[in-house]
């Protein structure tokens, strides 16, 4: 049995995540549309323009690790983590002047910044609503994952120092950018069942590993997707001037295909270089990187992530909840192809 092309161990386990998933999504669209009406369209927009739900779904079989994996709390807490992730896309997209998102139009694109601006704030305003419901404690864990992903933005927003390494810079900014709530999801999702705090934390560090993880294939992806197969074209960052990690690996390097690719991808003042409408930089960036040593150091970082969460999953008991999070893991690493 399969949900989400995870393996769940029983077909009841299965049917068991699908529903509680559904519950956090009348949850969420009950909580967004539990304002006034004008706030409405905005703000329902990116729910309803789809999504992974991967953090809810990490929340939730996390929650199977502790006793009591079908009390409302574990709802709540999966809602809350998809609240606080969709309220970042929509501040992101103002940021990063997106246009586009899940296939829909971007709400600033949309609306403007103001609304996108003001409708990412009350998706805040309900999350904070609802974690208020599931004790202090849990409000401290969100103001502190608020404060990795702020500090995450900021750092991606100013750059690497000169005497930083880029690698060390952008490891820590997907740890707080994408790692930090993932760990919560987990963290969140175990304590809301019951589990014990060795099992709660052992989550959280899963969630970092996966989190990280998730975005270095990303990266991998963009690189290497010649079949299109994961939806995406290859080349996207490199025409956004984003610096991924098989990147920063291969400037890193000596020799001539690094000298190319330091031509090509960055500018005169060492910031990047955003290759655009350029079609032949970017097909000769792509066959750059895909041979490089870059692209090979990336995929060892990958296979780190995934083995440190391996490893930290160890620890935990046998189940279908331990077979769905081991295959989410392996998942990382077989979606690079
Ligand atoms: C997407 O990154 C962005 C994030 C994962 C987090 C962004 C965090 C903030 C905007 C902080 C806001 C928080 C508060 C409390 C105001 P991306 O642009 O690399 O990815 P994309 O391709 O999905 O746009
Ligand atoms: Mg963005
Ligand atoms: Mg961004």
């Amino acid at each position: 049995p399969t949900f989400a092309g995870l393996e769940m161990g029983t077909e009841s386990f299965s049917a068991d995540i699908a529903e509680a998933l559904g519950k956090v999504e009348d949850l969420i669209l009950s909580e967004l549309t539990s304002g006034d009406d004008l706030l409405t369209p905005a703000v329902t927009h990116l729910a309803k323009a789809g999504g992974k739900r991967f953090r809810p779904l990490f929340a939730v079989l996390s929650a199977h690790f502790g006793p009591d994996p079908y009390s409302d709390d574990v709802i709540t807490a999966a809602a809350v983590v998809e609240l606080i992730h969709l309220a970042t896309l929509y501040h992101d997209d103002v940021m990063d002047e997106a246009t586009m998102r899940r296939g829909a139009q971007s709400a600033n694109a949309r609306w403007g910044n103001s609304v996108a601006i003001l409708a990412g704030d009350f998706l805040f305003s309900r999350a904070s609503r609802l974690v208020s419901t599931l004790g202090p404690e849990s409000v401290r864990i969100v103001a502190e994952t608020l404060a990795a992903l702020v500090t995450g933005q900021m750092r991606e927003t100013v750059g690497a120092g000169a005497e930083q390494d880029p690698v060390d810079h952008y490891l820590r900014t997907v740890w707080e950018k994408t790692g930090s709530l993932i760990a919560a999801s987990g963290r969140f999702g175990s304590r809301a069942s019951g589990a014990g705090a060795d099992d709660v934390d052992r989550l959280s560090r899963i969630g970092d590993a996966v989190g990280v993880a998730f975005q270095v294939s990303d990266d991998i992806i963009d690189i290497s997707s010649a079949s299109g197969e994961s939806g995406k074209t290859p080349g996207t960052d490199l025409r956004e001037g984003v610096h991924t990690l098989p990147v920063l690996y291969a400037l890193r390097d000596e020799g001539s295909e690094a000298t190319r690719l330091r031509e090509l991808l960055v500018a005169e003042d060492g910031s990047p270089r955003a290759l655009g409408e350029d079609d032949a930089a970017v097909a000769e960036a792509l066959a750059l990187l895909t041979e490089s040593e870059g692209l090979a150091m990336t995929r060892k970082t990958l296979q780190t992530y995934a083995d440190r969460a391996t490893d930290e999953l160890a620890g935990l008991p046998e189940g279908p909840a331990h077979t769905a999070m081991s295959s989410l893991v392996r998942y990382t690493i077989e979606r690079i192809g």
